[in-house]
């Protein structure tokens, strides 16, 4: 079974109690409540290691670094993973710290490239742009244990700051955390967001969203909440690659691919055996097979179209039907969701028939399609009365895999098109 669900690779907490020299011990470990927040989200968990950093990071599709008691530079280049492939990235508590540090160094270091590590977190310590030893306060420095009582007395107010990744995520301009640290980040690099304060100043969030990037720290600790917003928002991130908006206005990225997979539809007719996206392989399997067990047969039209062939459809399509019909009903070579694998194209079979498109025999299908399609991560990418906003008629057969299962039933539920998801959520 290949994977359907975002891998997120979590950094271990470093446990400074355990000897240096002992090769028995291990120093690195994980906390279990942020494993049973991805895998609540929906996510896979996997832990990662310091050696060999570079081997982890293409199987993660999203990262999370959470708290402990030293900053640990060897997983910077998770960091520098994030930023490079847009991948989601969770700082808590110490993972909002090295978060900031790491920007911070990459300030000083573009100011002084030819200064060492250690000089540098030397200029940042006089500069007073290193973490920060907190003074003794009611608000954040807490000892705090698995009793909810004691959790309850750390809580405290922070503020958010509106037009904000943070905010867009949990939609409040105030929240009550809990939180327990002994130092802060008492700076900012100049490409650094502060999306979130406690009235005495303290930096609760911190985001960088340079270029597409979706890096967010936090300073309390959103895995003792009931709530998952921060964990849901990191998991559904982490299937930006699948959620790409294509449209009439939005090309396919030059350097924009997926690995596409051989496919056996069962329909002779089918274009290219039915080849599609491996990320939406799965799904597909699955939803064919929920709809086989409600009675209808289904398989795959066309999937998969390299440039080539869907310059051939549309040139056929207008020689045919003529330009404006042509407009309607195929993309444009360059601009059809089919050449990225992750549209299908539905057909049946029915007593050895085979349908497909408009035809009266597929009425009883699609409205039960289209109330299931969102559990598998697919949506119905050309709804009937939005043809101003797509730019296309009407197509109850087309599918478009977008990923997370959450936001697919967000999109179906409230009726919207891929374009209006983009425009509500400013993504
Ligand atoms: N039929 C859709 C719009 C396509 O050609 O991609
Ligand atoms: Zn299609």
């Amino acid at each position: 079974m290949l994977k359907n669900k975002p891998v997120i690779g979590i950094i271990p907490t470093y446990n400074l109690e355990n000897p240096l020299n002992d090769p028995y011990t291990d120093r690195a470990s994980f906390v279990r409540m942020y494993e049973e927040k991805i895998v609540a989200s929906g996510g896979i968990p996997i832990g990662l290691l310091h050696q060999n950093i570079e081997m982890y990071l293409e199987l993660c599709d999203g990262y999370l670094w959470p708290g402990g008691s030293k900053v640990w530079p060897d997983f910077y280049p998770v960091i520098e993973d994030a930023i490079k492939n847009k991948k989601p990235l969770l700082g808590v508590c110490l993972g909002l710290q090295s978060l900031g540090l790491y920007f911070n160094f990459r300030e000083e270091y573009q100011r002084n490239p030819q200064l060492s590590y250690d000089e540098i977190k030397q200029i940042l310590k006089d500069n007073d742009h290193y973490l920060k030893k907190l003074e003794d306060s009611s608000l954040h420095n807490h000892y705090v244990t698995k009793e909810k009582e004691s959790q309850e007395a750390a809580r405290h107010r922070i503020y958010l700051q509106k037009n904000t990744l943070f905010y867009k995520i949990m939609k409040k301009e105030k929240l009550d955390v809990v939180s327990l640290h002994t130092v802060i980040l008492p700076y900012v690099a100049y490409d650094v967001l502060v999306s979130a304060r406690s009235e005495d100043g303290v930096i609760e969030a911190i985001e960088y969203t340079k270029d597409g990037a979706q890096i967010l720290g936090v300073q309390f600790h959103p895995e003792l909440e009931k709530n998952g917003e921060l964990f849901e928002w990191l998991i559904d991130a982490s299937y930006q690659k699948t959620l790409l908006l294509i449209n009439k206005q939005n090309k396919i990225p030059n350097n924009y691919s997926l690995k596409i997979v051989a496919y056996r539809s069962s329909y002779p007719g089918c274009q290219n055996d039915g080849s599609i996206a491996l990320p939406a392989l799965d799904s597909w399997l699955e939803l064919k097979k929920a709809m086989h067990k409600k009675g209808f047969f289904i398989d795959v039209e066309s999937a998969y179209r390299s440039n080539e062939i869907q310059r051939k459809i549309y040139k056929e399509n207008i020689e045919k039907y003529g330009q404006e019909h042509a407009d309607i009903f195929v993309a444009k070579p360059g601009y059809s969701e089919h050449e990225t694998g992750l549209a299908i194209d539905i057909c049946m079979r029915k007593e050895d028939k085979w349908f497909n498109e408009f035809v009266e025999e597929l009425n009883e299908v699609y409205p039960v399609l289209h109330e299931i399609c969102a559990q598998y991560g697919f949506i119905l990418r050309y709804p009937e009365g939005k043809e101003k906003i797509t730019g296309y008629h009407y197509e109850p057969w087309h599918l478009r895999y977008i990923g997370s299962p959450r936001i697919a039933k967000y999109i179906m539920e409230n009726h919207l098109t891929l374009e209006e998801f983009y425009e509500k959520t400013l993504r």
